[in-house]
């Protein structure tokens, strides 16, 4: 197994079922309906068909002790996949705006990250998401509230319905965070089109593109992306579960980006409900011809290459 580096999972996309029980049960909480249909194995019918059921499961989530234990557990299951770093995206307003208070949130997933470098010599660091579908009013309410705790966090990005929300929306909220020294990432060209990918780039600075699967449609922002080196987060078994891509893995774009000399790598977004983890993704992939063996090497280079480390941190792992 490659060491590789995670970067494109949320960490709410990690909630198992069986945590979203004992959680409920923890909390005195009825379990939510929609916790049994994660076994599904049918897509999903879009983003946002599987966002409402993210959303929903997300009830159960109330103490500190609550997402130190989300955060566990999927911590453990990535360092069986090889996951030697993780940049772990958390979604706060989707637990304020149910009266978790933020520090919860972030402190109870930091505790993770540490006890994960004690017990699996795992690095990490946590990516705070703005919901675009809240707005960036919203977003930057969101950056004010996190901000207390900017020593918790590693940079920002941006997630939730895409379509109808676009990246220059929230130029603003992304040049204080890089005021504050933030790294910058954002989801674009998952269902929106290239030119949410050129905004993304242009006027927020993402540094790296989660998905960005669509950006195969324009010639220029692909010589682009290649000449500048530009890191795309890519999660194959998502795009099949949202038909972002085709039905079939073998026909995902991973095979093309690879040809164009992208710096392409994969990722889980969330595995607890598109059927798996890193190395999941990696062995279906590999069963489905849609990548050789011998690029796997490449793969897990390219997530460490495009990772907020250290270049000695990177070295280490390369
Ligand atoms: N896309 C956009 N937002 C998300 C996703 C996704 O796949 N998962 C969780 N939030
Ligand atoms: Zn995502």
């Amino acid at each position: 197994m490659w060491p590789t580096a995670e970067l494109h999972v949320h960490i709410e996309g990690t909630l198992e079922a069986d945590l979203i029980e004992e959680l409920a049960a923890r909390n005195g909480l009825p379990v939510p309906e929609g916790a049994a249909l994660m076994a599904r194995t049918e897509p999903y019918r879009d983003l946002q068909d599987f966002l409402d059921l993210y959303y929903a499961n997300l009830a159960v989530l109330r103490t500190r002790a609550d997402f130190h234990d989300l955060g566990a557990r999927y911590l453990a299951r990535a360092a069986a996949a090889g996951v030697r770093h993780a940049e772990i995206f958390v979604d706060p307003q989707s637990h304020t705006e149910r009266g978790v208070p933020v520090e919860d949130v972030l402190l109870g997933l930091s505790s993770a990250l540490a006890d994960a470098r004690a017990e699996h010599g795992m690095s990490g660091g946590l990516i705070v998401c703005f919901l675009r579908h809240l707005g960036p009013d919203a977003a930057m309410a969101a950056l004010e509230e996190v901000l207390p705790h900017r020593e918790l966090l590693l940079g920002v990005g941006l997630d939730s319905s895409e379509v109808g929300y676009p990246p220059a929306l929230f130029r603003d909220v992304y040049e204080r965070a890089a005021a504050e020294g933030l790294r910058r990432v954002a989801h674009a060209g998952e269902e929106g089109g290239p030119d949410y990918v050129w905004e993304a780039l242009d006027i927020l600075g993402a540094e790296r593109i989660d998905h960005g699967n669509r950006a195969l449609e324009d010639v220029e922002l692909v010589a682009h992306l290649r000449e500048t080196r530009t890191p795309l987060t890519v999660c194959p078994l998502s795009n099949v579960a949202l038909r972002t891509s085709g039905p079939d893995l073998a026909d995902h774009p991973l095979a093309v980006m690879l040809d164009e000399g992208l710096v392409a790598s994969v990722h889980s977004d969330d595995p607890a409900y598109f059927g798996g983890y890193v190395d999941d993704a990696v062995t279906a992939l590999v069963a489905a011809g849609t990548v050789t063996p011998d690029q796997l090497g490449v793969l897990a280079a390219n997530s460490i290459v495009s990772s907020f480390l250290p270049d000695g941190a990177k070295a280490a792992l390369l």
